[in-house]
């Protein structure tokens, strides 16, 4: 079998109106003996993602090279601190601290960045591009933030874009809606796209660990950004949302105009009372295509306990997906952490390497068509249920005013929950409303916060049902 020429039967197949249990023997093309080819990788960011990327190249080079016919190279790596203990062993002659080291390089044919931020990754990959080398990256920020130039600069240059790891870890997100959704009218989806804040939440609602606690665990696992505060005020979430809804809806998204809320405000008590009325807290994503523009938001939400994303737990994420076709498809898996990054990584460099051994590289797009700029449609005319949780004095009357402001401004009260006051002044009810519009309900709380019975300033939790 080893001797070249020999050919190799793959499988059976049927075909409709042949006996079934007759099955066709198929001959597979003749088998490729040649030596693997030599593709040259670069890397900048050896932290969380890169140590995985490259313990996945040390470990897995070889049966790379045996199943898809590219060998891969580790050519140079860049850090900032050349002195800092590393997760894995690189070799001193190609660590650098000069990302030009790794660009300039002849021998680096692909580039992987994995330093993060906006600038200057955004210059190290356009002068990439202009070196006629490839790029792999999990930089949503910059793809959400500065994406315009980005693929405008891989367009030109014509190279290749690899993005699977911006959004959603190790689940291959991206892949399944650009290629296997390529025919369907992709009209919503919502997910759970932070591993950091799914963590948090769920720490806190099953231990009852504290915000920071739980926080500082998300850190410590390698799941939160540089910057923390990207993960717990939503922005990271945002950054995977444009990513997200320019591949399924074809649209060039004005990042700043994505509403954005976090998790921060979020208390335990919140997340008690929302399990009392039969809900979890889950921080999501939400893109819909509407008549009049695009609804895309991010915020805290009340989901009821048998939906499908209130099982999402810990740093796993998911994304539901609606296609007009297809319709509900659920996507799930980790959506932090090293290995499931680098994996999502790896299959972007796979592939752009496949396609250079066969000539494919510059030809297949991996950003599909330019998209069209589409109107965000403001925060103020989203039409939801609300959970308002108001803190007032424990007195007669209270109540009865805050129905009246609810009433005056077109909203129907679906029902009220006064909770223990727990010897305070003031108590805690919640409210949930009937669908409103988010103008009238800011409208109302405007008045009711401006009141002095009202102790702090109220919560307000939308609701979503939409599966
Ligand atoms: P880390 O902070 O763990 O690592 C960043 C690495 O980049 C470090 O090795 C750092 O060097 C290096 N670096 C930063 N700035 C420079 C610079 N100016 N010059 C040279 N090297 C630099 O980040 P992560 O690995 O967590 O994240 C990397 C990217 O992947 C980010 O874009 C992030 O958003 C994205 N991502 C992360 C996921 C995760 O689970 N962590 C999941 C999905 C995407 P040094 O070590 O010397 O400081
Ligand atoms: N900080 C991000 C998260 C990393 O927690 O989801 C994955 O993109």
């Amino acid at each position: 079998m080893a001797k070249l020429g020999l050919r190799r039967y793959l499988g059976v197949v049927e075909i409709a109106g042949s006996n079934p249990v007759a099955p066709i023997l198929i001959k597979k093309e003749k088998m490729n003996h040649s030596e693997p080819k030599e593709i040259g990788i670069g890397l900048i960011g050896l932290g969380t993602v890169g140590s995985g990327v490259v313990k996945t190249l040390q470990a897995r080079a070889s049966s790379i090279a045996r199943e898809t016919g590219v060998k891969l190279v580790l050519r140079r790596v860049c850090v900032r601190s050349l002195n800092k203990k590393r997760a894995v062993k690189v070799p001193k002659n190609i660590l650098t601290a000069r990302p030009e080291t790794v660009i300039d390089d002849p021998q680096v044919e692909i580039l992987i960045e994995l330093a993060g931020g906006i600038h200057p990754a955004k210059e190290w990959i356009e002068k990439a591009f202009a070196l006629k080398k490839h790029v792999v990256t999990a930089n949503k920020a910059l793809l959400a933030e500065k994406g315009k130039s980005v693929y405008l600069a891989a367009r030109v240059h014509r190279r290749r874009l690899g993005f699977e790891a911006s959004v959603c870890g190790g689940i291959p997100i991206l892949r399944a809606i650009r290629e296997g959704l390529a025919s369907d009218n992709v009209t919503h989806f919502l997910g759970i796209v932070n591993g950091t804040c799914n963590y948090i939440l769920t720490e806190m609602s099953q231990k009852g660990l504290s915000f920071s606690k739980s926080l500082s665990e998300a850190q410590q696992k390698g799941y939160a950004e540089a910057n923390p505060a990207l993960d717990v005020d939503g922005v990271d979430s945002a950054h995977k949302l444009a990513v997200l809804s320019r591949l399924a809806f074809q649209a060039e998204v004005d990042f700043k105009k994505i509403y954005v809320e976090g998790i921060r405000r979020i208390t335990a008590a919140d997340i008690v009372y929302a399990k009392e009325l039969g809900y979890v807290i889950k921080l999501l994503v939400i893109g819909k295509k509407k008549e009049k523009g695009l609804e895309l938001r991010v915020h805290p939400t009340l989901l009821p306990l048998d939906h499908p994303l209130s099982s999402v737990r810990g740093v796993y994420n998911a994304v539901y997906v609606h296609g007009d076709h297809t319709g509900d498809l659920l996507f799930y898996g980790r959506g932090a952490g090293m290995m499931p990054t680098a994996s999502a990584v790896m299959s972007d460099v796979i592939e752009i390497a496949q396609d250079m051994t066969k000539g494919l590289d510059a030809m297949r797009s991996s950003w599909g068509n330019e998209p069209s700029a589409m109107k965000i449609l403001p925060i103020g005319d989203l039409v939801s249920k609300y959970y308002l949780r108001f803190q007032v004095k424990d007195k007669p009357g209270v109540l009865g005013s805050i129905a009246k402001i609810l009433g005056d401004n077109k909203i129907s009260i679906l029902s009220v929950h006064q909770k223990d006051s727990l010897g305070s002044r003031s108590v805690p009810v919640v409210i949930l409303t009937y669908e409103a519009k988010e103008s009238d309900i800011r409208r109302a709380l405007q008045k009711i916060d401006s009141s002095p019975d009202t102790q702090e300033k109220t919560q307000l939790i939308r609701v979503e049902a939409l599966i």
